[in-house]
């Protein structure tokens, strides 16, 4: 990264970071600081309130339902493309901040070539060379750094058509739409999996925290580089514990 915008970057941490604290329990690791944290939800906020005064302009039908949210039909107008400039502004501030960790790597595309076994849950732990963050979640990042882009020179003809002409509009619109499309699947697949699908990822966002139990099976090289310790050893040590009867003479209140 060039140094201006590290030291930026570094800077923006830094101030961001003194206005919050992330309380580190036993057993836990730090996952997202508080400075990636405010970027993540302010993203998201962003993100929906786009999302939802875009599916009021866009479709009649939700029309009626969403448009009251934001005030009424010509305000959701007005109103969206600042939501977006929103969105795709603190985007870029996370971008930076994760340009590092997100970038593609040869582990990625070995580990895209197994994503049935990752889909289909077929091994307990992730291979071991899966670092800060897996193929899918880097794919699903790239993906936002595209539609963004997409977003931004679509949108701008469609908010000035004056401007623009006709013939930008319309192609506009169209492109605008498919950005839409992917961002919308790429959002459902991320909500379950930062919610339902793996428990204990939600509190690395709110917290920012995980336990190692889970950075040992999701992210075994990143456990590796932070604790220095095997995470397959650790794995099966926590396997066997749990798989051994209780012992009747220990003392449960002092767990
Ligand atoms: C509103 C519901 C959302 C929830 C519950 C949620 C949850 C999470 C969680 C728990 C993580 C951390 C995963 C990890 O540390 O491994 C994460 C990461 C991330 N989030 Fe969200 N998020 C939400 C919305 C969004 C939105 C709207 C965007 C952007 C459009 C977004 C973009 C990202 C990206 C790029 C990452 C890093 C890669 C990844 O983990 O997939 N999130 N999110």
């Amino acid at each position: 990264m060039n140094g201006a915008i590290e030291r930026f970057d570094d800077r923006a941490r830094r101030r961001v970071g003194a206005y919050g604290r992330t309380m580190v329990r036993e057993n836990e690791l730090v996952r997202h600081p508080v400075y990636t944290r405010v970027l993540h939800w302010s993203v998201a906020i962003f993100f929906i309130l786009a999302l939802l005064s875009g599916f009021a302009i866009y479709s009649p039908w939700l029309y009626r339902a969403l448009t009251p949210l934001f005030g009424g039909g010509p305000t959701t107008r007005l109103l969206h493309p600042w939501f977006s400039l929103g969105f795709v502004i603190f985007f870029a501030f996370q971008i930076l901040n994760w340009l590092e960790p997100m970038t593609w790597t040869s582990d990625d595309r070995r580990w895209m070539k197994q994503v049935k076994s990752y889909v289909t849950n077929k091994e307990p732990v992730e291979p071991e060379y899966v670092d800060f963050f897996n193929g899918g979640q880097k794919l699903y990042f790239w993906a936002i750094v595209a539609s963004a882009v997409v977003f931004l020179l679509s949108g701008f003809p469609m908010w000035f058509p004056k401007t623009f002409g006709r013939i930008t509009v319309d192609i506009g619109y169209v492109l605008h739409d498919i950005a839409a499309l992917v961002m919308l699947v790429g959002f459902i697949v991320h909500l379950y999996e930062g919610t339902g699908a793996q428990p204990g990822t939600f509190q690395a966002m709110t917290r920012g925290t995980v336990e190692r139990r889970w950075a040992w099976t999701h992210h075994p090289a990143w456990y590796r580089r932070a604790t220095g310790r095997d995470p397959r050893t650790d794995y099966e040590q926590a396997r066997q514990r749990s798989s051994r009867p209780p012992d009747p003479t220990a003392r449960t209140d002092l767990k």
